[in-house]
């Protein structure tokens, strides 16, 4: 893993864009499988930005997002759908995206065809993830297998805890998600991970230095050979990383 330490927080979301950006410059129709939450809302606002400066073209990618929670429509404002178009399909053309449809009257089978329409994608070029504060990447939670493959999920009290804030309360937050599997995500050809973010100093360093263990999903990572760990200044003084 490479792990880079960035100057500032602002630094952070220019070098995650200029990251995608030098990617789908040099393969103009990667696939991408794409992040939500806090993490990846400042690299969204810079790729919009360097689309619009006519710097960078994303007409040609393929963009799969990595989950979705189950209950939720793409009108509901807490959807990931919601939350692409605001923050990146609403302001960007890109080639096709994807996203799990979370109303499917069959979740498993939607969960089938998801993984599905990757594989006929060819896999992921570049898998951009976001780093959950019990150490899950995509909605892959602790425990979850390094073979897994997409799949509904039952997201643990303390994912529905972080993730409360966006709600209002705990229990306006979905019980159970569609995620892109651990297995999926290893066999990205390259990876790109954000982190940033209050209370995942422990997680952090677990996933970077620990022993690879289910109980830290992001943790598989360390069996990737092309990962890149971007991390704020605080997060890494805090985990005691890069000093
Ligand atoms: C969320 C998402 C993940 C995200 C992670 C980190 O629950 N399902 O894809 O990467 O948790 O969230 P945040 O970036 O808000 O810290």
């Amino acid at each position: 893993m490479e792990v880079r330490v960035t100057t500032s927080v602002a630094a952070f979301h220019d070098e995650a864009a200029s990251f995608v950006s030098e990617r789908v410059r040099q393969s103009p129709s990667a696939v991408l499988a794409l992040p939500t939450g806090s993490s990846p809302v400042g690299m969204y606002r810079e790729l919009v930005r360097r689309v619009r400066d006519g710097v960078l073209d994303l007409s040609r990618t393929v963009c799969f997002n990595l989950d979705e929670y189950l209950g939720l429509g793409p009108d509901h404002p807490q959807s990931y759908a919601q939350y692409m178009q605001h923050h990146l399909f609403g302001h960007v053309r890109v080639g096709r995206h994807h996203i799990p449809d979370g109303l499917a009257a069959d979740p498993d089978a939607e969960a089938r065809r998801y993984e599905e329409r990757i594989v006929e994608a060819g896999g992921f070029d570049l898998a951009i993830l976001g780093l959950g504060p019990n150490g899950h990447i995509g909605f892959n939670e602790p425990g979850s297998p390094p073979d897994s493959r997409t799949r509904v999920v039952e997201l643990s009290p303390a994912t529905r805890r972080a993730n409360s804030r966006f709600f209002g309360s705990v229990e306006l937050v979905p019980r159970r998600a569609i995620t892109v599997g651990i297995g999926t995500i290893l066999e990205a050809r390259e990876i790109l991970l954000l982190a940033i973010g209050q209370g995942k100093e422990r997680v952090l360093r677990a996933a970077l230095e620990g022993p690879v263990t289910a109980q830290v999903p992001a943790s598989f990572l360390q069996r990737h050979p092309r990962v890149t760990v971007l991390v704020t200044p605080d997060l890494a003084r805090r985990a005691g990383i890069g000093q």
